[in-house]
C-alpha cells in the first residue's frame, strides 16, 4: 500500500523516480509526489489522482539534482488530494512514509505547542515535524529519536537540504527494499521501482535502517545497533513488468496461467513415485505424518485459494483443516495444539493482517509455512519454511493468476502429505498426471475469451450478480463474485449452491444473473435442482459446465464449457471464465481495470 521510491546519486534523479512511481502505481494511486535537492532549494512537486497528473506537472528544468525521494499514495489519514500528497515537509525536512502513525494526535498537540503548524491531515507530516524538531545536524540522529518516540506502523525515506547527498530509510510493518548500484543508490517499497538500474538489493527487517550516499550505503537497527545484510540478486526481468501488447495487465496475467500453473508445478513432481518434493518444506516425514491439524491464514483472494485448499488437504491428506481471515485470527485467542501447522497464504508477502496473524501463530507455537509469490517479502522471511508459488511478478490489482498458482500450490501439498500416510503410489501417480495436463486445458479455456466476452455484453448494465457453486467450487463461486465487484463495481455474492433457498432465493427475478458452477462431480444432480429454482423464478442462468454437459446447458441462458479433469482440480478451469467475464465486464463498463478504485495491491495497513 503506498509506493515509496528513493534515489541518490544519478543526474537523472527525477526521471529515476517518476519511472519508479509508475511501476508501483499498482500499491496506490490516489495522488503522487516526489521532492529532489537541487542547488536552488528542495523542489517539491504533489499532485492529486495519477502518476500522469504528477508527470505533467514537473517542471524539469527546475529538477535538477542528484537526490530525491518520491512516493505514489493510499488514503488512509487524510482525503486524496494535493495537500495531503507526499513526501510532507517540514523545514528542510521531507519524508514519504507507507504505514500508519497511531500515536499521530499526541504528537501533533506536543508540536503544535511548541509551534509547529500543519497543513494536512495526514499522521506523515506529523513524523516530518517530529524529526525537524529533533534535528541539530545529524539526520540519522533525528530520524532514530523520532523513530523511537512513534507508535504504529513505517516504511520511510527521508531527506534533509542541509545533507543532500543523503536519503534515509527505515521500516517497521512495510517493505523497504536498497538497491545497490555503483555511485548511485536506490530505495523503494518493492524491487520493481528500480528494475533496469540494478539486480543487486537488500531488504530491510523491521526495526532496520539504512543511510544511502552516492558513495555506498550503511545498515544499523533504528537503535543505532551495526547490522550485516545480504546482498541478494534479482532474477526477473523487466519484461515480466510489462503489458506484452495485451491491452491490460490483469488480462495479460490471465492468459499467462497456463504457463504459471506450469512453472508452480516445474521440477516439484517425482515421477514414478506418485509423490512431490517441495524443497522449502522443511519437514522430516516423521513430521509431515505428525500434522494433526491446519490452519489455512489469509486474506481475499487468497484466503479463497485457501478454502479451495481446505477441500484438498481434507480429501488426500486427511488431515482436519481450518480456514481463518487472518485479520480475525490475530485478534481473537486462537487455540494451536501440538502438531499444528500454519498454512500462511499471500501474493504480495506484505498483507500486514496475514503477517501478524503469522507472527501470532508462531508465538503460540505453531509451525508455520509460507506460501507466497514475492521473493524476499516479509511474510517469506519470516516464516519458518515456505513454497514460492513461481507466478512471477502480479501488477494488476485484481488477484488472477496468484490464485491458481496457489491452489496448485496447495494441491502438490494435499499430494505431499497424503503420500507421507494413506495415499497410494498409484492415486498419487494418477492425481500428478492428470494435474500436468491442465496447462492446455487452461488453454482450451482461455480460447473462449471472445465468447465470454458477448455474454459479458449482455451483462455490463445489471447492478447486481449471483455466483453459485458446490463443493470445491463452492470458493471458486465466491472468488468470481470477488472479481467482479472488485473491478466493476457491481454488487457480487458468491453462495453455495443449497445455502440459495435458505435467503438469497429471495433475490431471484429477471433482472438477477446467476452464475453456476455446475461441473460434473457428485452433487451435480442436487445442482441441477438448485439452477430449476432459479429457472422457475426467471432468473438468468450463466453456466459453466463440463464439456458434453446437456442438462444444465438446455436449462441455461448461456453456456461456457471446461474440459474434464479430475473434480478436485476443476477449481483450475473453472474460475478462469469467471476471471474473463469480470475483466470482460468492467472493460465494457469504462472502469480502471488494472487499478480500481479504493484498492491497493499490497495492503499493509490494518
Ligand atoms: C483480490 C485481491 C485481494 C488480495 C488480498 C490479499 O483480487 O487481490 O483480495 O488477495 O488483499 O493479498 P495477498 O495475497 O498479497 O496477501
Amino acid at each position: 500500500m503506498c509506493g515509496i521510491v528513493g534515489v541518490v546519486g544519478s543526474p537523472n534523479a527525477a526521471s529515476i523516480l517518476l519511472e519508479g512511481l509508475k511501476r508501483l502505481e499498482y500499491r496506490g494511486y490516489d495522488s503522487a509526489g516526489m521532492v529532489i535537492m537541487t542547488p536552488d532549494g528542495q523542489q517539491l512537486v504533489k499532485e492529486k489522482g495519477k502518476i500522469v497528473n504528477l508527470e505533467a506537472a514537473l517542471n524539469w528544468d527546475e529538477l535538477k539534482g542528484t537526490c530525491g525521494i518520491a512516493h505514489t499514495r493510499w488514503a488512509t489519514h487524510g482525503a486524496p488530494n494535493q495537500i495531503n500528497a507526499h513526501p510532507h515537509v517540514s523545514g528542510k525536512v521531507a519524508l514519504v512514509h507507507n504505514g500508519i502513525i497511531e500515536n499521530q494526535k499526541a504528537l501533533k498537540i506536543q508540536l503544535t505547542n511548541k509551534g509547529h503548524e500543519f497543513v494536512s491531515q495526514t499522521d506523515t507530516e506529523v513524523l516530518a515535524h517530529l524529526i525537524e524538531d529533533f534535528y541539530d545536524g545529524d539526520l540519522v540522529k533525528a530520524v532514530q529519536l523520532a523513530l523511537g518516540v512513534v507508535d504504529g506502523a513505517f516504511g520511510i525515506a527521508v531527506t534533509h537540504l542541509d545533507e543532500p547527498d543523503l536519503i534515509i530509510g527505515a521500516r517497521r510493518g512495510s517493505p523497504l527494499v536498497v538497491g545497490v548500484g555503483e555511485g548511485v543508490n536506490y530505495l523503494a517499497s518493492d524491487v520493481a521501482a528500480m528494475m533496469g538500474h540494478t539486480r543487486q538489493v537488500i531488504y530491510l527487517d523491521d526495526g532496520e535502517m539504512v543511510t544511502l550516499r552516492p558513495e555506498g550505503i550503511h545498515t544499523t537497527t533504528i537503535d543505532n545497533e551495526e547490522i550485516t545484510k545480504e546482498i541478494q540478486e534479482i532474477t526477473w526481468d523487466l519484461d515480466q513488468i510489462q503489458k506484452g501488447g495485451y491491452e491490460h495487465f490483469m488480462l495479460k496475467e490471465i492468459f499467462e496461467q497456463p504457463q504459471t500453473i506450469r512453472d508452480s508445478f516445474r521440477g516439484r513432481i517425482l515421477p514414478g513415485t506418485g509423490d512431490v518434493k517441495l524443497g522449502g518444506i522443511e519437514l522430516t516425514d516423521w513430521e509431515l505424518r505428525n500434522i494433526r491439524r491446519i490452519i489455512i491464514l489469509a486474506c481475499g483472494t487468497s484466503w479463497h485459494a485457501g478454502l479451495v485448499g481446505e477441500y484438498l488437504l481434507e480429501e488426500y491428506a486427511h488431515i482436519p483443516v481450518e480456514v481463518e481471515y487472518a485479520s480475525e485470527f490475530r485478534y481473537r485467542s486462537p487455540i494451536i495444539e501440538p502438531g499444528t501447522l500454519c498454512l500462511v497464504i499471500s501474493q504480495s508477502g506484505e498483507t500486514i493482517d496475514t503477517l501478524e496473524a503469522m507472527r501470532e501463530a508462531k508465538r503460540k507455537g505453531a509451525k508455520v509455512l509460507g506460501i507466497t509469490n514475492t521473493v524476499g517479502s516479509t511474510i517469506a522471511r519470516e516464516s519458518e519454511c515456505g513454497v514460492y508459488i513461481h507466478a512471477g511478478p502480479e501488477i494488476g490489482v485484481a488477484s488472477t493468476k496468484a490464485f491458481t498458482s496457489q491452489v496448485t500450490i496447495l494441491a502438490l501439498m494435499a499430494i505431499l502429505f497424503g503420500r507421507r500416510t494413506h495415499l497410494s503410489a498409484d492415486r498419487g501417480t494418477q492425481m500428478l498426471q492428470e494435474l500436468v495436463k491442465l496447462p492446455d486445458l487452461v488453454q482450451k479455456v482461455l480460447d473462449q475469451s471472445d465468447a465470454i466476452k458477448q455474454i459479458a455484453e449482455v451483462y455490463a448494465g445489471h447492478k447486481n450478480c449471483l455466483y453459485l457453486g458446490r463443493g470445491v467450487n463452492f470458493p471458486i463461486a465466491l472468488e468470481g463474485a470477488l472479481k467482479l465487484k472488485e473491478i466493476s463495481y457491481i454488487h457480487a455474492e458468491g453462495y453455495p449452491a443449497a445455502e440459495m433457498k435458505h435467503g438469497p432465493i429471495a433475490l431471484i427475478d429477471p433482472d438477477m444473473p446467476v452464475v453456476v458452477i455446475a461441473t460434473k462431480d457428485g452433487s451435480y444432480d442436487k445442482i441441477v435442482g438448485n439452477v430449476q429454482e432459479v429457472r422457475a423464478r426467471d432468473g438468468k442462468i450463466i453456466s459453466i459446465v463440463t464439456e458434453g454437459d446437456t442438462e444444465i446447458a438446455a436449462l441455461s441462458d448461456h453456456v461456457i464449457t471446461i474440459p474434464e479433469t479430475m473434480n478436485f482440480w476443476t477449481p483450475l478451469l473453472s474460475v478462469i471464465p469467471l476471471q474473463l467475464f469480470a475483466y470482460h465486464i468492467a472493460v465494457i463498463r469504462g472502469e480502471d481495470v488494472d487499478q480500481p478504485r479504493n484498492l491497493a495491491k499490497a495492503v499493509t495497513v490494518e
